[in-house]
């Protein structure tokens, strides 16, 4: 047994295991071959299994990083064998991640904080609106101020990489817990977020690091169940089996324009994809990440997601953090994968140095890319002192350079951006009897546990019954260092003109009359719950919120509901004739009560729109989160993305089903009107398939090219001056595979118009934009025949049509 044992180690050690190998079993280390079972295709059901695909590509520096891709390897060559494991082995101090300094070369170390919303583990620094806020803004600039802006503050708290942004999940499941973390269940506006916003953070730079890469469509399962030891597998994590199509035209496409926009890291993520773990995947790391896409960074794992040492690696593995092993890899006393094991496996010939070189040159050029050698601020002492990950024994101050001031104030003038970015996110859902804006009201009641302050400190890191939400709990939270409430912006917004009537609570007594008199206006504030590690068990408001409002309306004919959301709210009392104005402000981070004063008193014209669809039952979305598995087999968690294409509008779309708000949609303080629409080619002769050029970040660069440029005329037909977006949707045509949703959005512009003018926007559809993946060619394809295209206001309101047909059937 023992021989057989070492045999099948050596072997394994020799030949990395393959997907095809891990799939059945876990895709884990050559050291947990007891789990390696051949291919079953009975539970495979025709797809799910990783393919192969290896070796790593070698970095080329293609895309414009030669210049730091020559200092890079300059640097890797002065290491010593044990310098390179450590440059690819995080280890305990003062960031959620560290790649240790080595002061010999005037390295002082690679600092990595979370988050998608503002450098988390920090005092003195900003939390910015969340994702799905940001998203909700349709709007470039927003997205690029705000990715600066978090940017800046990461920069000058001595963080060289950013753990934002977020594009996995997308959104396949309306109850995924982390959805608000990211933009919109729609991969084109997601991929346009996901490269402004990547932008803004490197502009200001620091290392922006997409993520989770991919299939991370759910919380539930998404790391394995060990045993009490802590060491043993009993349930491998869930596996998303996706097949080829959708993998490209729904998950892959914001990474596509991620790597794009040069992201510098990539996150791989905990789950499994087709069988295979994702930090593991070849197929994904090194086939689609690498060899497609072209990336040129490095892939850097998520916490804890490391399952093996040389398998990782030879997949496509470049960082394992937080690099040690237990319980999200975050005990550097109990050893790495990487780490030691790395110099080993490379003294012992499994591993080629030239992998670890590589390795070491896709983490190293971004950093001398965006000048991070040169006058980078150290860490900030406070970070080590907030940081939790790591017990303070296992790692020594004194070896981290944290000479500058500490506790410093990075935030700025951000705040007056984060108001704005909140206003300019509010969606407006129903607004019926001119109830807003409001007209200085004589009197206002308001109610909600919402509404008023904070009770647990600095962190919203739980649910909590009273007190507003501005950002949901797990790695994507910020720390508040103030938070403006609802309340306390309402008061101080109708001091001179009204008497405010507070009931800042869950369910009261709210059956009565208030007294002496009605209040002109009842606003409620709701709230609902996401987190990091659990999905959301509801679409409903929390605590009781539809009650509080149906008791509230059974009084006030002018009741107004504002909910802070983590996205995804079914709002039954929409139906409700006393509910006069709904507005959806989901996490808009710590200026919260402020952007929406600006909203309901219409000093900020509402322009926000849905990133996502409102449906009008919990049970009317597909493709709910994989739970309740009662079997115990190691291999029974697997989620089978069946639904395809068809996620939020698309689905609803193709089936023809009545939803309450659709994607796309939100109204304003005036009114809009699209016309001519117009496609003008911008080539001759369009072939169905791109030419093959070499791969550049982002993949085939024919892929981008501009093939029409879409124009339309947008007015302001009301009285008010306001913004709005005007939408660009394309219908394939019928020669395109089955499957292909009904329409898909391709372009979007905020605009701001004054009352009664008129201005043209354009929208430039690139050769993606209008082709399909062909899973028999292996690429992007235009079908043959005429596509139509609608511009509207929302995916369900389109107001002028044109026709195109780039390739002749
Ligand atoms: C494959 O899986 C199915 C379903 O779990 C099982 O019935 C069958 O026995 C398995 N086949 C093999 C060869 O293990
Ligand atoms: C997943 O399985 C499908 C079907 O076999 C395959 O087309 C696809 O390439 C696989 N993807 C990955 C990342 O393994
Ligand atoms: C990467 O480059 C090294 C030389 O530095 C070479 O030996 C190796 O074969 C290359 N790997 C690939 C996958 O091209
Ligand atoms: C090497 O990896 C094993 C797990 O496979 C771990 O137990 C051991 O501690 C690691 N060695 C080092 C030096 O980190
Ligand atoms: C080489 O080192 C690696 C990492 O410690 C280990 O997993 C592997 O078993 C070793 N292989 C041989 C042939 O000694
Ligand atoms: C710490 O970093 C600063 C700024 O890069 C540098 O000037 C200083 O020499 C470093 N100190 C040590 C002890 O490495
Ligand atoms: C609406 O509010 C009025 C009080 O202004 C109340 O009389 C009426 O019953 C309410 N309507 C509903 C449907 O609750
Ligand atoms: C709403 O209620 C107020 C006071 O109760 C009343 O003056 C007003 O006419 C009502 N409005 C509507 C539209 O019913
Ligand atoms: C939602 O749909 C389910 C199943 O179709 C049904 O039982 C339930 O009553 C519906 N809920 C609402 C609020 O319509
Ligand atoms: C698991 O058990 C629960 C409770 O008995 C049940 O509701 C659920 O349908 C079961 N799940 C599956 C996949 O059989
Ligand atoms: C949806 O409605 C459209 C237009 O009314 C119709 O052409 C189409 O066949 C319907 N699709 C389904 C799945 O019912
Ligand atoms: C598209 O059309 C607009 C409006 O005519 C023009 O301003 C823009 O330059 C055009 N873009 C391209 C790429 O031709």
């Amino acid at each position: 047994m023992a021989s057989s044992r070492t045999l099948l180690l050596a072997l394994a050690a020799l030949a990395p295991a393959t997907n095809a190998q891990n799939f059945g079993g876990s895709g884990r280390a050559a050291d947990d071959f007891t789990y390696v079972q051949p291919l079953n295709t009975t539970i495979l059901g025709g797809y799910g299994h990783s393919p192969a695909v290896y070796p790593s590509p070698n970095m080329t520096g293609t895309g414009g990083w030669k210049d730091a891709m020559a200092k890079a390897q300059e640097f890797v060559s002065q290491l010593t064998p044990e310098e390179k494991a450590w440059m690819v082995t995080g280890a305990a101090g003062p960031c959620v991640g560290n790649i240790k300094p080595i002061p010999r070369l005037g390295f002082n170390g690679i600092c990595l904080q979370d988050g998608p919303l503002s450098i988390r583990v920090a005092d003195y620094a900003s939390v910015f609106s969340a994702g799905v806020s940001a998203a909700a803004s349709w709007d470039r600039k927003v997205l690029y101020e705000r990715g600066f802006a978090m940017g800046e503050e990461f920069k000058a708290k001595g963080a060289q990489v950013a753990l934002s942004p977020v594009c996995g999940p997308l959104g396949r499941s309306a109850y995924s817990g982390r959805n608000w973390e990211g933009f919109a269940a729609d991969p084109y506006l997601t991929g346009v977020a996901m490269e402004v916003t990547i932008k803004g953070h490197q502009d200001a730079g620091v290392q922006a690091t997409p993520k989770h890469f991919i299939g991370n469509e759910q919380e539930t399962q998404r790391n394995p169940t060990l045993d009490e030891s802590g060491t043993n597998v009993i349930q491998e994590a869930i596996s998303a089996n996706i097949d080829d199509r959708t993998m490209h035209e729904l998950y892959l496409w914001p990474f596509a324009n991620s790597v794009r926009a040069n992201a510098a890291s990539i996150m791989c993520s905990y789950q499994r994809l087709n069988g295979s773990y994702g930090c593991e995947n070849s197929k994904a790391l090194n086939g689609l990440l690498k060899g497609e896409l072209g990336f040129q960074g490095y892939v850097m794992s998520d916490w804890g997601a490391v399952h093996s040492g040389v398998p990782s690696i030879e997949s496509g593995l470049d960082m394992n953090m937080p690099g040690g092993l237990g319980a999200y890899g975050m005990d550097p006393t109990l050893g790495s994968y990487f780490g030691g094991n790395v110099t080993t496996a490379v003294n012992n010939g499994t591993l080629q140095e030239s992998r670890l070189d590589d390795m070491i040159v896709r983490i190293m050029t971004p950093y001398y890319h965006l000048g991070q050698d040169k006058d980078f601020p150290t860490t900030d002492a406070s970070s080590g002192v907030l940081n939790t990950f790591f017990k303070k024994k296992d790692w020594k101050p004194e070896e981290w350079n944290m000479t500058g001031e500490s506790s410093r104030d990075v935030r700025g003038n951000h705040g007056d951006l984060i108001r704005k970015h909140g206003a300019e996110a509010t969606v407006l859902l129903k607004n019926v009897n001119k109830a807003l804006p409001l007209k200085a009201p004589k009197s206002i009641a308001v109610f909600g546990n919402d509404a008023g302050d904070i009770t647990e400190g600095f962190l919203n890191q739980k649910s909590y019954e009273y007190g507003t939400l501005a950002a949901g709990g797990g790695s994507g939270t910020g720390r508040f260092t103030y938070l403006i409430t609802p309340l306390e912006a309402v008061k101080a917004r109708a001091r001179k003109d009204a008497v405010v009537e507070q009931h800042p609570d869950r369910l009261e007594q709210h059956d009565r009359p208030l007294e002496p008199h009605s209040p002109e206006v009842c606003l409620v504030f709701l709230k609902t719950w996401a987190e990091e590690a659990t999905d959301r068990k509801h679409l409903s408001v929390d605590y009781d919120g539809e009650e509080v409002v149906a008791s509230v309306a059974k009084f006030c004919n002018n009741t107004v509901v504002v909910t802070h959301s983590s996205g995804i709210n079914l709002l039954p009392f929409a139906d409700h004739p006393n509910v006069t104005a709904i507005l959806a402000a989901h996490y808009p981070g710590q200026e919260s009560g402020n952007s929406i004063v600006d909203i309901l008193y219409g000093d900020v014209n509402p322009s926000g729109k849905l990133p996502y669809t409102i449906a009008f039952n919990g049970t009317d979305y597909n493709a709910p989160p994989t739970t309740a598995v009662n079997t115990t087999g190691i291999d029974d968690w697997q989620s089978w993305f069946d639904e395809k294409l068809e996620i939020d509008y698309r689905y609803f779309d193709a089936h023809n089903i009545s939803v309450r708000y659709e994607f796309g949609f939100g109204l304003s303080y005036t009114t809009f009107e699209l016309a001519e629409l117009k496609a003008e080619a911008l080539a001759q002769d369009i072939p169905a398939a791109p030419a093959a050029e070499p791969v550049q970040p982002g993949g085939n660069p024919a892929l981008w090219a501009p093939l029409y440029n879409v124009t339309v005329e947008v007015s302001n037909t009301g009285d008010a001056d306001g913004a709005t977006v005007p939408q660009l949707y394309v219908h394939f045509p019928d020669s395109t595979p089955a499957g292909t949703p009904p329409q898909q959005l391709r372009g979007f512009d905020k605009v701001l118009l004054k009352k009664g003018d008129k201005t043209t926007v354009s929208f430039e559809l690139m050769r993606r934009d209008i082709s399909y993946w062909d899973i028999v060619s292996q690429g992007w394809v235009i079908p043959a025949g005429e596509f139509t295209l609608s511009a509207g206001l929302s995916s369900r309101d389109f107001r002028a049509t044109a026709k195109i047909t780039p390739v002749k059937a």
